[in-house]
């Protein structure tokens, strides 16, 4: 079986359920339930007895003793993160404390049990990590997309976070020798994605008659990837990615963020037009921009081609159009996100943020 750390969240849980669909091996499924943990993303695998969900922090060691020697995973999956640069930036604590300190108690805890594991199990055993493009810092217009070899130069408090993270998974396979893979993928989207990101938020506002907040000029760019490509590309790293190695993950896909939002309205235009006649894009307002926003991410997935043969098989418009479609069947989902600690969550970011224009902004 494998051992999969934050398989409640948007990405694992997606993860999960990609897996279970295509093949009988189980999944033991650690997360503590965060405000991002949603068990109703697994409701299809109610009483499925491929499915071990356990609730518990990726910093206990002692939980993480008693699950591997339990269970004895043939490879542990890390999903588990604090993964939101807002939040980051209003509270950077939590993220020290599961991406730095989670981190490294799921590695002392590994560590120990490869260690004790036989022969063929130990060279068989795979450590995955999840991480992100964010670890590399912003680019320039003229810049080429990020390889693997980029100088890390992370701007977040997440962004530090998660290189300190990809950072001592480097050093746990130098120093201990300990079978390790690093996926660095860049922005997903797609099924079970909070509302607090980018598109959701957008998709969920817009339909609620809501503003659609885009930070600064909305000429950030950002690389989009379907998140079932994401899930694609992590089985084939855990397969047949070479240990030690990192692998850039993304869509080909740059596009500022205002070309996102007209996208998303675009596409609400067709498929839920409003009835009062207005499109959607009227909603647009922009608000003061985020602290230390980085300007560009762009991701060179040609090494995880090249040696994996991985590449994306959604386009960004087919997976938008995907996407957009998945959230008006599940207003049932979204209205249970919306509730509690989402929505403190959401007067906490927006309230303090001058709304500096209002009304339709160009792509
Ligand atoms: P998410 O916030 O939707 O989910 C994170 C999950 O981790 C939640 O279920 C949460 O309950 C769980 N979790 C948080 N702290 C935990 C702890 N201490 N112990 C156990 N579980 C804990 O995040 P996501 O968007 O699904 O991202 C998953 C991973 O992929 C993260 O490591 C993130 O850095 C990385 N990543 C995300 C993206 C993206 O676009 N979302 C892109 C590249 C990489
Ligand atoms: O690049 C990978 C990263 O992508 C992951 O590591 C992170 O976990 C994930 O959250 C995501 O980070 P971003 O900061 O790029 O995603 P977010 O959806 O928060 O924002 C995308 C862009 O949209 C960014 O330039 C900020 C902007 N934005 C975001 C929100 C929430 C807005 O303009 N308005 C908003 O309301």
């Amino acid at each position: 079986m494998i051992l999969v750390t934050g398989g409640a969240g948007f990405i694992g849980s997606n993860f999960v359920l990609d897996w279970l669909a295509q093949s009988d091996e189980p999944v033991v499924n650690l997360d503590c339930l965060t405000y991002a943990g949603n068990l109703t993303n697994l409701a299809s695998l109610a009483g499925d007895p491929r499915h071990l969900f356990v609730q518990g922090d990726i910093a206990d060691t002692a939980l993480w003793t008693r699950l591997l020697s339990t269970h004895q995973p043939r490879a542990v999956l890390n999903f588990a993160a604090e993964s939101h640069v807002d939040r980051s930036i209003l509270g950077p604590e939590a993220f020290v404390q599961t991406n730095i300190v989670g981190s490294f108690a799921m590695l002392e805890a590994v560590r120990a049990y490869w260690k004790a594991l036989p022969e063929p199990q130990a060279a068989a055993f795979r450590l995955l990590h999840v991480s992100t493009d964010e670890v590399y810092g912003s680019l320039a217009a003229s810049d080429p997309a990020f390889t693997e070899t980029h100088r890390y130069e992370p701007n977040s408090p997440y962004s530090a976070s998660k290189a300190a993270s990809d950072h001592l998974v480097r050093a746990y396979h130098h120093t201990y020798g300990l079978p390790v893979l690093t996926t660095n993928c860049s922005n997903n989207y797609g099924p079970y994605h909070f509302p607090e990101k980018l598109i959701p938020l957008m998709i969920v506002n817009a339909l609620a008659g809501k503003p659609l907040p885009v930070y600064g000029d909305g000429m950030q760019i950002r690389d989009w990837l379907y998140v079932k490509d994401h899930c694609s590309a992590i089985r084939r790293v855990l397969e047949v990615g070479r240990l030690g190695e990192t692998y850039n993950v993304g869509g080909w896909n740059e596009k500022p963020n205002i070309e996102i939002v007209h996208t998303v309205c675009t596409l609400l235009d067709e498929l839920r037009p409003k009835a009062d006649g207005t499109g959607y894009a009227t909603q647009i307002t922009t608000v003061t921009d985020r602290p230390g926003h980085d300007r560009r991410y762009a991701i060179d997935a040609s090494k995880i081609e090249r040696e994996l043969g991985w590449r994306p098989a959604e386009t960004f418009d087919t997976g938008i159009r995907k996407t957009v479609e998945w959230y008006l069947a599940h207003a049932d989902w979204v209205a249970q996100v919306q509730s509690g600690a989402y929505r403190d969550w959401v007067s906490a970011n927006y309230a303090e943020r001058d709304t500096n224009t209002t009304g339709v902004i160009s792509a």
